[in-house]
């Protein structure tokens, strides 16, 4: 049951989020190293790269999947790993997490029995994810980087927060940049972190709106044009009748790759999601995105750099948090 007193206006509940994103991030700032488990996990890396590479070799969806739960959890509650919590009311039910990737989710939980099986109770499930994140970026032709470590497990994954703290996909410039500013990211780490839609899929639901005029369908607030030969394409993809599970790439040219293509594809006004799309219709970011689309270093160097400061999100210390022994549940 939930009571009506309890709820909170949303921006009492934005400006109560700011503030503890605000105190972790900057507790947290100092702890995070690279050779954070130096002593207790010495192999911690080569562990989590192998679950990485024996995972993609059964299924790329893995790949896309990972990088998106990497996001998600960032973004709700900071990167604590609450995202992988499981139970009655979880992020999973909420929102656009109901979405994310089951073959992410086993991505992890096999790094994380790797790296149980030499390291017992050192490692936490957080920055298991983060360098999976990596792995999975390099392993599809993407940058490698250097991961940050030392985060703590959330105690706490509930569904509450979730549709306050993702971005949807027909979100405005003002809005993407009014969030991610939000969570201490810049608009160029915005659109270097939309390039992660290089690679993976997008439900029709997300950009059906975009294919056809529904009757008595409100305007929407971000419509940014669509390439007509494209458009029919997408129709041909997505029926009126579309099933619910049907799927397409979000970058079109080089679906399976971590490349710049998906700058060029919004270039050429093939940008699935309005809020892809519109990071070249709107010119305040559009010069952004035609740098990316010609240099692929300056992309991955901006996204290599955008990811350092999405991965201090909210960062647990102390008593906040605690090292998951099973990643899907609090200790
Ligand atoms: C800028 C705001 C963003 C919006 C509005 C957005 C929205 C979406 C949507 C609607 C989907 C398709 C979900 C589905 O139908 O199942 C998606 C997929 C995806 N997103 Fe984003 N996203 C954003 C930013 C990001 C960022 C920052 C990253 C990572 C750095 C990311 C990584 C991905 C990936 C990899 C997929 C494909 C997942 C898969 O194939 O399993 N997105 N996103
Ligand atoms: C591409 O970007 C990189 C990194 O910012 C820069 O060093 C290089 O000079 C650029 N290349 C071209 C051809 O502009």
């Amino acid at each position: 049951m939930r009571s009506r007193g309890f709820q909170l206006r949303p921006s009492a509940l934005v400006a109560a989020v700011v503030g503890v994103l605000l105190v972790a991030a900057t507790a947290a700032e100092a702890k995070l190293s690279q050779n954070y488990y130096a002593s207790t996990c010495p192999n911690v890396e080569t562990l989590v790269r192998g679950a990485v590479t024996q995972k993609l070799q059964e299924t790329f969806n893995a790949a896309p999947g990972t990088l998106r739960l990497f996001f998600h959890d960032c973004f709700v509650r900071g990167c604590d790993a609450s995202v992988l919590i499981s139970g009655p009311g979880d992020e999973h039910s909420a929102g656009a997490d109901t979405t994310l990737s089951p073959d992410a989710l086993d991505l992890i939980t096999r790094a994380k029995a790797a790296v149980e099986a030499s390291c017992a109770n050192k490692v936490s499930c957080a920055d298991i994810l983060a360098l999976a994140t990596r792995d999975v970026v390099s392993q599809a032709g993407g940058p490698s980087y250097p991961v940050e470590l030392g985060r703590l497990d959330g105690k706490v994954g509930t569904r509450a927060v979730v549709k306050h703290s993702l971005p949807g996909p027909g979100n405005t410039l003002d809005q993407l940049n009014k969030l991610f500013a939000l969570n201490g990211l810049t608009q160029t780490d915005m659109i270097a972190l939309s390039g992660g839609h290089t690679i993976g899929v997008t439900h029709c639901d997300k950009f059906v709106r975009r294919l056809y005029k529904f009757k008595g369908a409100r305007p929407q607030r971000n419509s940014p044009p669509m390439n007509l030969a494209f458009l029919r394409q997408m129709r041909g993809t997505c029926p009126l009748n579309y099933s619910p599970a049907t799927v397409a790439m979000l970058d079109a040219a080089t679906p399976l790759r971590f490349d710049n293509g998906y700058y060029q594809t919004l270039q050429q006004q093939k940008g699935l999601l309005a809020s892809d799309q519109v990071l070249f219709a709107d010119r305040r970011s559009r010069s952004t995105v035609n740098h990316f689309a010609a240099n692929q270093t300056a992309f991955f160097d901006a996204f290599v750099a955008a990811m350092a400061k999405l991965g201090r999100i909210g960062v647990k210390t102390g008593s906040d948090g605690e090292i998951r022994r099973v990643c899907t549940k609090v200790n």
